[in-house]
């Protein structure tokens, strides 16, 4: 349905009363009415940089969930305000693993021995508290268009760790063996297993699932030991929802149709795809596409519906790909109320809903998040 007129004006006299002093962020997934007022849009990696590049304006207003605009705050300066226009915009993913949770987690892998050997990798869509832990246990963080680059990044720490224990007597070995280095991946299993497996040549049996709701994360030392990838039991439920199904039949619908998905998806989804990637990576692809050609997207429904207007007039056929998946109901949240109420709220001298990430928390999640950004 068409924006409200009235809300339209009143968003864009806001935006103009407020000039430089606001930049507003909008992720990808987005609905339209929101998108329109966005100075910049992206995906999660390029609107944290975004974010960080933008040290004049006084406040950030962050279209997007939770987690980002706590990635934004911990990225910009003491100065500036970011504000989420509605509070209730979380992600269930993030919420998947707790700062508790965690803690928890490594003290089973401390347990298991092999706690020394493990770096942490988290995902751009985890609490800060999260990222914190990632930080000081010498992790990084990763979204995923840099999910590749992260984890190379990370075994290779993990390798360096290894030869130092190893030159200063310390035991890294197991039966003559050394324990290999591994990544405990945070907090979207698919993610670290699609990346793992289709990026790294790993196979499935290097992958243990670690679940926070059994006893030792359901894993036994041994398990623990042998496993290269430890992945945390958490996903999208937006893109937990495309099965090989939809894959098949979409496949059945449109003869010569590509089907490209997001990483977020079950490994089988990606498997049976023929091109994976970060929704700007999604974008990118079908910008490069030949006229007539179709694409069955597996990603949010907002996107996607963009991309299939956009794309029509060029003659490119984008269809999503399950039609009973739907939008992320937290990025729905924001709409474009909300962000005309944040907005004026600014013009007034009022800073509503805003998310600020205390200093010893924000220490160690930029010192993760500054990792990712150093990633070659
Ligand atoms: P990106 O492709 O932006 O990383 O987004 C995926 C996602 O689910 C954000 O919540
Ligand atoms: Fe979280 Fe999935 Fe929604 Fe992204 S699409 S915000 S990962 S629930």
């Amino acid at each position: 349905a068409p924006s409200d007129p009235d809300l339209v004006e009143r968003a864009r006299a806001a935006k103009a009363a407020l000039g430089d002093r606001v930049f507003v962020l909008g992720h990808h997934y987005q609905r339209d009415e929101v998108i329109e007022f966005a100075d910049v849009t992206g995906d999660s990696f390029k609107l944290a940089r975004d974010a960080a590049a933008r040290p004049e304006a006084e406040y950030i207003v962050f279209c997007g969930v939770h987690f980002m605009a706590e990635s934004a705050d911990i990225l910009t300066s003491q100065r500036q305000k970011v504000v989420l226009p509605d509070l209730a915009a979380g992600c269930s993913m993030a919420d998947m693993a707790t700062a508790e949770q965690v803690a928890e987690c490594w003290d089973v892998l401390t347990e298991a021995g092999v706690a020394d050997v493990t770096v942490p990798v988290s995902y751009m869509n985890s609490s800060a508290d999260i990222k914190a832990f990632t930080g000081r246990h010498g992790g990084t963080i990763c979204t995923s268009s840099n999910a590749r680059r992260a984890l190379e990044w990370a075994f290779a720490q993990g390798d360096e760790r290894r030869g130092g224990e190893r030159e200063s007597g310390a035991s890294g070995e197991r039966d003559g063996s050394g324990l290999e280095s591994k990544v405990l991946f945070l907090p979207d299993q698919h993610l670290g297993r699609n990346t793992a497996v289709r990026e790294l040549g790993m196979s499935l049996d290097d992958c243990v699932v670690y679940n926070p709701h059994k006893p030792d994360g359901g894993l036994t030392a041994q398990q623990l030991r042998d496993a290269k990838m430890i992945l945390w039991r958490g996903h999208c439920s937006v893109h937990g929802r495309f099965s090989l199904d939809s894959v098949r039949d979409v496949r059945e619908r449109i003869p010569g149709v590509n089907v490209l998905v997001h990483p977020e998806c079950k490994h089988e989804v990606v498997a049976a795809a023929d091109h994976v990637g970060s929704t700007e990576h999604i974008i990118k692809a079908l910008e490069a596409a030949p006229p007539g050609s179709k694409w069955a997207i597996g990603t949010e429904l907002n996107l996607v519906r963009r991309l299939a207007n956009r794309f029509a007039d060029e003659d490119k056929e984008v269809v999503f790909l399950d039609r009973t998946v739907c939008f992320c109901s937290t990025m729905n949240r924001i709409d474009l109320p909300h962000l005309v109420w944040a907005l004026e709220s600014l013009v007034d001298g009022k800073v509503v809903n805003r998310i600020e990430v205390d200093a010893e928390t924000e220490k160690f999640a930029k010192l993760a998040l500054e990792r990712m950004l150093a990633l070659p």
